[in-house]
């Protein structure tokens, strides 16, 4: 079977700003495939060579097997939703999303059927007759989604639609898009600065860094084995680093004394960082006499984040890590600034790092 999209060895410069190198990609049918990086990383650069709009300086772009790096934007079957929608304001919802289907000149009657269709799974029934200026920012998307997907692209691209909504409803969009992307099976590739946005809906991430890829994987995948540390920082709310030689097998030599680790021989005489995730970090009472890495710190600071409490705790006097603990039952005692403190983590939750 061949990929819905596939990108081989593309580059792309402007002047002397090198905005894609050698990217290859692979994206599956049915996918939903985000390209998540920091702003000017060459996301949007990457997206335009998928749709046509920019010709790469090299590399090949295929779509469903086919060689289309010169054929043009129209002739490519790709839908796209941006974060400036470019709705058309005077027409109402309807005959928004029925216009790719008049310019294609269906009947009247499938044209029809067919936005009654759209308008459920967009879930927008009820306000075909609505003016876009009387819709909520949610709503607008949902339209941008629902005129984009009528005529069947066999890709949408999505460039940081969501970008321009607020928090409560970003996440609501999230889920949303999700949900339509698995029911109309079409093949989605996203663009978003917010790893949250990618973590939440896709199948598979490309991570960018100054036009080169960093990693490409699921979401649980990269976040619980990030190849370097640009990943291992960008994705997830936070993790703990700490910087050692792998000297002798199975440790490393810290500031804080030796780390319990699990690391390939790759590293063996390297300078390395020791990461755990927040919520790998046992504290208090869960440090037993069996865990691997143990350490004596301070509170610092007892942060209340509704679904789990946040604690900074020093190690020495220039190592602050981070601790993510769920609150069970109601009045578990809180660690009070100020209060000495044991913390530690087996060495299967450490993560091997090099620059
Ligand atoms: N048309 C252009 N002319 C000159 N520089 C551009 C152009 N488009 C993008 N760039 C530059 O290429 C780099 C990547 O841009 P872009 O692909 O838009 O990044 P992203 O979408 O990740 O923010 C940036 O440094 C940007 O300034
Ligand atoms: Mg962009």
């Amino acid at each position: 079977m061949s990929y819905a999209v596939e990108l081989i060895n593309i580059s792309k410069s402007f002047g002397n700003v090198r905005a894609v190198r050698n990217v290859s990609l692979q994206i599956r049918k049915n996918e939903f495939f985000s390209l998540l990086g920091p702003s000017g990383c060459g996301k949007t650069t990457t997206l335009r060579i998928i749709a046509g709009l920019e010709e790469p300086d090299s590399g090949v772009v295929k779509l469903d097997g086919k060689d289309v790096t010169y054929v043009p934007t129209h002739k490519r079957n790709i839908g796209m939703v941006f974060q400036t929608l470019a709705l058309f304001p005077h027409m109402d919802v309807y005959d928004n999303i029925a216009f790719g289907l008049r310019m294609r000149n269906y009947p009247e009657s499938e044209i029809r059927k067919r936005v009654k269709e759209m308008l459920e799974i967009v879930r927008l029934s009820g306000l075909e007759h609505r003016r876009i200026h009387q819709l909520s920012g949610g709503q607008r998307q949902r339209v941008a989604l629902a005129r984009a997907l009528i005529v069947q692209p066999a890709v949408l691209l999505l460039d940081e639609p969501l970008g321009a909504l607020d928090l409560k409803i970003r996440q609501h969009m999230m889920v949303e898009l999700k949900r339509v992307q698995r029911e109309v099976g079409t093949t989605f590739i996203y663009v978003t600065h917010d790893q949250s946005e990618a973590m939440v809906m896709s199948d598979r991430i490309a991570i960018m860094k100054d036009g080169v890829i960093q990693q490409i994987g699921e979401p649980y995948e990269i976040y619980m084995k990030p190849r370097n540390k640009f990943v291992a920082t960008f994705i997830g709310d936070a993790i703990n680093m700490i910087e050692g030689d792998y000297l002798e097998p199975g440790i490393v030599a810290t500031s804080l004394g030796q780390i319990k680790t699990i690391a390939s021989d790759e590293y063996f005489g390297k300078r390395v960082i020791v990461a755990i995730r927040p919520e790998k970090v046992l504290i208090g009472s869960e440090v037993t006499g069996d865990v691997d890495n143990v350490f004596e710190g301070t509170v610092s600071m007892t942060i209340f984040r509704g679904a789990f409490i946040e604690y900074r705790v020093m190690l020495g006097h220039d190592i602050e890590f981070i601790v993510f603990k769920p609150h069970v039952g109601s009045s578990a005692p809180l660690l009070t600034p100020g209060s000495s403190v044991k913390i530690g983590w087996n060495r299967d939750s450490g993560i091997i790092l090099v620059e």
